[in-house]
């Protein structure tokens, strides 16, 4: 259990003496103590008691003798906790002791499935796809670490209308050279030549419009064609993903065409329950509660007047699927905030049509853009859509040049292997660190640097903890009991105790900014520490215990920084 929850376990049943029924004592880290109570101050309209009052009644009832020292009321009515040096060193060492790092598998594990990465086949991964992959994949590794089933799906865009240009274009292009163009990820320039050819020349038009019909009529030399544009883009998928060091496989695929068989028994279900309206060109659903600017309801578009399905048809049939057939309690969509309204209908629909109840819950975990240094859409310079491998391979050379001047006698694999970690954990770590629903800048100054808070800083501190041992030669410490005296190890100690608490809080949230920012934190606190306490000139056992603190650190900084999806090299 996490210290804040110890503390505030213990206060609850003082408050609810003094209040006669449950409360929250709301425990938080505190600039004036450790940690501070604010309850009691909206208890007092309730109580009719000055709130001052009341925390000086909690506080002679709280048994908190054992883990505090001091514990008193301060200003309005907030009860102040200063943590015993004793009961850090009990709670580390056990920490210490645990390979989970004290942090407990959830007590109610739950199938959760995330949508995420979801590019479109034939077309290049652009900087949206780019964060959907890096939150999605650290949501992935947070929530499976926690003891949750964990299913990814990648909702590729492999099906629908511009498949009839994309086919005909590859006809028109041969097979051998197309295959070739999209392995290499020259997907831009395929999809581009198709579009310009639909746009301008009607025969080519045409043949497009008969190719979808060929396509959804099942027609089998259609099929063998699409599936060949499927494989060769997935292949240059998987290859960034490999560059990104992210857990999607090909086994992760379940691209819209995935739920074609389940499309129109879908249509048929919400036809039957009444919820299915012919708007004219399309059948459609209105969800409660969604209407435009002109206050008209606005629709869900499940099946067009051709036959076609929408968008939206699929994702119905995806969430139906993923609740009934997979189980799954948790839907988590990592798409950008643009989409944030599709979803909202998407989950209404699925609600009223009842696939979608308590205790199961879709969630969007929408996120913001990427910004140029001038503020606007990260861009090309000739202004197109950044090639994402452009963008990565620019990240690992500059952290190279990095690791090389730091370490001139590094070899060549250790450097490569450093400017990996380096420069992928700073594309992954600039963008985690941020709270995702806001846009950010896209800085290489900034992300690359080894002070503040950057994947680099905190990779460092890593590997300077690393050090330590490596310089004295000895191993880690197992079983060292842990001894705070020192402010700067009671500090230390602090923050190493809220682990558990930012991990499980963004286990709800999904905020990994707040646990970028533990991290951070934790590093910057260490160096106070590393600073006022001797570690290998101490003694005896305070030299083993300040030895323990510094292992609990690395391996704090290591396992918070795994759950993000980065690399922490031992030497940097
Ligand atoms: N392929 C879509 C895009 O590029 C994202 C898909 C998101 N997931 C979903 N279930 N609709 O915008």
């Amino acid at each position: 259990m996490s210290l804040e929850k110890l503390l505030a376990d213990r206060l609850a049943q003082a408050f609810a003496a003094v209040a006669g029924g449950p409360v929250d004592p709301v425990v938080r880290r505190s600039q004036h103590a450790d940690f501070q109570s604010d309850a009691a101050l909206p208890l007092a309209r309730r109580l009719g008691r000055p709130p001052r009052d009341i925390a000086t009644d909690v506080v002679g009832r709280a048994e908190l003798a054992d883990l505090c020292t001091v514990v008193e009321v301060s200003g309005p009515g907030f009860i102040n906790l200063t943590v015993a040096d004793p009961a850090l060193g009990t709670l580390l060492s056990t920490m210490a002791a645990d390979t989970r790092l004290g942090v407990a598998p959830s007590v109610n594990p739950q199938t959760v499935i995330v949508d995420y990465s979801a590019p479109n086949v034939a077309k290049e991964m652009h900087v949206g796809h780019l964060r959907s992959t890096v939150i999605g994949d650290a949501a992935v590794r947070l929530l499976d670490w926690l003891g949750h089933r964990v299913i990814k799906a990648n909702h590729l865009g492999d099906w629908g209308t511009p498949f009839g240009m994309l086919i005909e274009h590859l006809l028109d292009l041969g097979e051998s050279e197309a295959a070739h163009e999209l392995s290499v990820g020259d997907l831009d320039s395929f999809y581009k030549a198709a579009r310009v050819k639909f746009d301008a020349d009607d025969a080519f038009k045409q043949r497009a419009r008969l190719r979808v019909v060929a396509l959804q009529s099942g027609d089998e030399q259609t099929l063998r064609l699409w599936r060949m544009l499927v494989a060769e883009s997935e292949k240059y998928f998987l290859t960034v993903y490999d560059q990104l060091g992210v857990l999607l496989t090909d086994k992760d695929f379940y691209g819209e065409s995935y739920y074609n068989d389940m499309l129109a028994p879908v249509t048929d279900e919400l036809d039957r329950l009444g919820l299915l309206r012919d708007s004219g060109d399309a059948a459609c659903v209105f969800p409660d509660g969604f209407t435009g600017r002109d206050g008209q309801p606005l629709p869900i578009i499940v099946r067009k007047r051709d036959g076609g399905y929408g968008y939206g048809a699929t994702d119905l049939a995806a969430i139906r699927h993923r609740t009934r057939d997979l189980g799954a309690t948790r839907l988590l969509y990592v798409v950008g905030l643009p989409q944030r309204q599709h979803f909202e209908m998407v989950y209404a629909v699925a609600r009223q049509a009842g696939w979608l109840h308590p205790p199961a819950v879709a969630e969007h975990i929408g996120f913001g853009s990427i910004l140029g240094s001038d503020g606007k859409m990260l861009r090309s310079r000739a202004g197109g859509s950044i090639k994402l491998v452009g963008l990565l391979d620019e990240a690992v050379t500059r952290a190279a040049e990095l690791a090389r001047q730091k370490n001139p006698d590094l070899p060549d694999a250790a450097i490569a292997e450093v400017a990996r970690a380096v420069g992928i954990g700073a594309i992954k770590y600039a963008d985690l660190s941020t709270d995702r629903i806001k846009d950010y800048v896209f800085d290489w100054q900034r992300m690359l640097s080894l002070d503040g808070n950057t994947a680099p800083y905190l990779q460092y501190a890593h590997a300077r903890i690393r050090s330590i041992f490596r310089r004295a030669g000895i191993e880690q410490p197992t079983g060292t009991p842990i001894l705070v005296s020192h402010p700067a190890e009671h500090a230390l100690a602090l923050e190493l105790a809220n682990f558990g608490a930012v991990v499980t809080g963004v286990e709800q949230t999904l905020e990994f900014h707040r646990l970028a920012g533990y991290l951070h934190t934790l590093a910057t606190t260490f160096s106070g520490f590393y600073e006022h306490c001797p570690v290998l000139r101490a003694e005896d056992e305070v030299r083993d215990s300040r030895l323990a603190l510094c292992d609990l650190t690395a391996r704090v900084l290591r396992q918070g920084l795994h759950l993000l999806g980065i690399a922490t090299p031992d030497r940097m």
